[in-house]
């Protein structure tokens, strides 16, 4: 029940910090240490490459899973769009596994591809919210997000949840290997559950932001590097799925190789900035949408910010800056459409669960 929240969106987005607190504390064993089915942590020693085949918002936190997994397991990742992967499979190596990501679990275009990848006889990990659900039932391992259910059609706290989990997967895999980089996630999860709290007390001012500058542009884009690209690449479809504003997450090292000609006078552009080694070069990106009129606002981590920013995050782990982004990132989104006058929690055209291919 949504209780006294307006909509779920609203509440799913307070849930957040909730969320990965509770991820923390499933994914420990008796003696408070980070813990994964054995098995899982077996299947991905062995395996020379990891598949992640997902759709649109399970696809983005995909992205960050990569990069999780890539620096903390030295593993390599490819990640794939369920609908491409099942007619286009790329070439697969010789010990690959497929970790599906899918908030309902129901998703058929994900669903296709983990029936073939079973026929091909490779090791299948399902992460969902949903206990018992198809993906979950037909795959050889299944780890759940925790997350509670999720209601409003725009996902917010599965993405989370998604990259929460990747990441205890990601850190216990890389452990196991006894790799020198390993990060505390447990109290790293915990500073980004706080930080979350801090950025969702700053609704009045996102609410402000959204209503002066995405009321009634037509278009608006999300640009970063790294992990920024891809926190923008969901930033973008949570904007673009409830508000009806074309919007797009960019690389913003690539705007300037034809995209850039969109930007016009008040054009709304969000850089994101989290990234220490690409900090710089982002904001020279931005420069050059400002200086083309477009309508700046950035969303940048403790440290990395200048003098006029928008939004700062509380510092958190350089890995997991993309969970606090998110934040002001749906809460603009969500209070852009309400200002449209949309329906929230039930976008046009859009069902929860994509059953059909
Ligand atoms: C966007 C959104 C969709 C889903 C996609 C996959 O907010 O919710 O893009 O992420 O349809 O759904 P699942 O994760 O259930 O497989």
């Amino acid at each position: 029940e949504k209780g006294t929240y307006p909509h779920y969106m609203l509440k799913e987005i307070d849930e957040q910090p909730a969320v990965l607190r509770k991820i923390v504390q499933h994914y420990q064993d008796a003696h408070g240490n980070l813990a994964v089915d054995q098995e899982i942590v077996a299947q991905m020693l062995q395996a020379d490459r990891i598949y992640i085949v997902a759709c649109g918002t399970s696809s983005h936190a995909g992205w960050v899973g990569k990069q999780l997994l890539e620096t903390l397991t030295h593993i390599p990742v490819e990640v794939h769009l369920s609908s491409e992967f099942g007619y286009n499979p790329p070439l697969l190596t010789e010990k690959p596994f497929f970790i599906f990501l899918s908030q309902s679990g129901e998703t058929a275009d994900s669903r296709q591809v983990l029936v073939q990848v079973k026929e091909w006889g490779y090791p299948t990990l399902t992460i969902t919210n949903v206990q018992g659900s198809t993906l979950s039932r037909e795959a050889d391992y299944t780890m759940l997000l925790h997350a509670g259910p999720e209601i409003a059609v725009a996902s917010t706290k599965a993405y989370t949840a998604q990259i929460a989990v990747l990441a205890v997967l990601a850190e216990v895999v890389g452990k196991s290997k006894g790799l020198p980089l390993t990060v505390d996630m447990q109290h790293e999860l915990g500073i980004v559950a706080n930080g979350m709290e801090m950025m969702i007390d700053d609704k009045e001012k996102i609410e402000q932001l959204a209503s002066e500058f995405l009321a009634v542009s037509r278009n608006a884009f999300y640009i970063g590097r790294g992990l920024d690209y891809y926190a923008s690449m969901e930033a973008a479809l949570k904007l673009k799925e409830i508000s009806y504003i074309q919007t797009e997450g960019f690389a913003a090292g690539e705007l300037k190789h034809g995209t850039i000609a969109l930007i016009e006078e008040g054009t709304p552009v969000i850089g994101m900035i989290t990234q220490e080694n690409v900090a710089g070069h982002t904001r020279g990106n931005i420069q050059e949408v400002a200086s083309r009129g477009g309508h700046v606002m950035v969303i940048a981590m403790d440290g990395l910010n200048e003098a006029g920013d928008d939004f700062i995050l509380p510092k958190t782990h350089p890995l997991l800056t993309t969970l606090n982004a998110m934040i002001p990132a749906q809460l603009l989104s969500y209070y852009a459409s309400l200002h449209r006058g949309n329906d929230v929690d039930k976008p046009r055209n859009l069902a929860k669960s994509v059953t059909v291919e």
